[in-house]
């Protein structure tokens, strides 16, 4: 087992021959500026654990225009047989009913559980001096599980009508509705996930956001299954507190939470705040954690507004890369990676607008490279 995901099971290990690769591990680039920043990680990730077999495969817009299909089963194959993946980020166009690739493959692999480190970085200055922060989300139920009932569709209209008539409700003709499920079971695992996180990576405190007085069904039960789970909790403390005073508290003295815990909705937006709070999203790396598979990728999406310059920042890809060599068992290539990331931060002088400086992706990855212990 490996420090940083938590209770996953351990993902590849093949020795195999002298010449054979280490790891296997599929890459999908993804849009945007996927393409540029896996780029990026790929190369350092090659000048510090050179025994990696890339397999690369697509998805999204590329995979439609290859394949006709923005999640080919051949992208899908190929992360069961390589069981760790790590991609860029790809682009959900807003409105067209199109169901978001990235949620698909969190779905269809069963990656229950969202893994965000969230830290300050020396020579980043913010707000706040000391941040250090991991959002554990679960990753496959509530509002974003995909049960969509369009305004105006018979789906819709027969919804309606099931709920006069086993709820004496009224719900409005020209609404679209969208469900929010929140089961026992994929609370359990959530919860246990982050208890073993958390005894794992000694870290005192779990913080759980909900809106429980609002919505006992779906929020409250995710409370009361956490509070009630008979689980060795080590001396791992969990608090809860309602999801709109966290914001508030996070933005006044994010120094004091330490795990977040929470339900996949909020889990997205509080996740790009703590983002912000350490100076943006150009820094935060991800993992998305199953039983079976790992698929690491930065929280920021494809930045169409900055795509193709050559300007975004690599750093939460490279990131998201360490996060995955610590899961394949190198742990001192993860290590590495962060401490060069981190000279290059301090230095100062190398780094993209995002941070106020001009160097393009490709001189970060290189003084990153460069940073590395020889
Ligand atoms: P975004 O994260 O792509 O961009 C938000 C802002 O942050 C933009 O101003 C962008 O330029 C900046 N930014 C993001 N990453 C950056 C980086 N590495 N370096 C410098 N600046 C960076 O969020 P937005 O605009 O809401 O979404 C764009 C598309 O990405 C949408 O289609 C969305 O659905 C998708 N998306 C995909 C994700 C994924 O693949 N996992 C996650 C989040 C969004
Ligand atoms: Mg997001």
């Amino acid at each position: 087992m490996n420090g940083g995901e938590g209770s996953t099971r351990d993902a590849v290990g093949g020795t195999g021959g002298v010449a054979a690769p280490r790891h296997r591990v599929t890459t999908i680039p993804g849009d945007g500026i996927g393409p540029e920043v896996a780029a990026a990680a790929r190369r350092v990730v090659d000048a510090v654990c050179p025994g990696i077999e890339w397999v690369e495969r697509s998805a999204g817009s590329v995979a439609l225009a290859e394949h006709g299909d923005l999640l080919p089963d051949a992208t899908l194959a190929s992360i069961r047989d390589t069981r760790v993946a790590i991609k860029g980020p790809i682009t959900t166009p807003v409105g067209t009913g199109f169901r978001s690739v990235n949620v698909a493959l969190r779905q269809e692999l069963d990656l229950f559980a969202a893994v965000r480190p969230t830290r300050s970085h020396p020579g980043v200055p913010t707000r706040h001096g000391s941040v250090d922060i991991v959002v554990i989300r679960e990753n496959t139920e509530d509002l974003y599980r995909g049960i969509e009932f369009a305004a105006g569709s018979p789906q819709a209209e027969a919804l309606r009508e099931e709920l006069r008539r086993i709820a004496d409700l009224e719900v409005r003709p020209d609404a679209g509705v969208t469900l929010k499920p929140i089961s026992v079971a994929g609370t359990r695992r959530i919860v246990r996930f982050a208890f073993e996180y958390a005894k794992r990576n000694r870290r005192a405190r779990i913080t759980l956001g909900h809106k429980a007085g609002i919505m006992p069904t779906s929020d409250g039960l995710f409370l009361r299954v956490a509070r009630e789970d008979p689980i060795d909790r080590g001396d791992v403390e969990l608090e809860d507190v309602q999801i709109d005073h966290l914001t508030a508290r996070l933005v006044r003295e994010p120094g004091r939470f330490d795990i977040l815990l929470l339900p996949n909705l909020y889990g997205d937006i509080i996740s790009d705040l703590c983002a912000g709070l350490v100076g943006g999203l150009g820094l935060i790396p991800g993992a998305n954690i199953g039983w079976e598979y790992a698929l690491f990728e930065p929280v920021h999406g494809s930045a169409p507004d900055i795509a193709g310059r050559g300007v975004a920042n690599p750093i939460a890809m490279i990131l998201s890369a360490a996060m995955m060599l610590r899961h394949l068992g190198e742990l001192p290539a993860a290590v590495a990676v962060e401490t060069a990331v981190d000279a290059v931060l301090r230095g100062g002088t190398v780094r993209t607008a995002d941070l106020g400086g001009s160097s393009s992706t490709g001189e970060i990855a290189e003084a990153i490279v460069a940073a590395l212990p020889g």
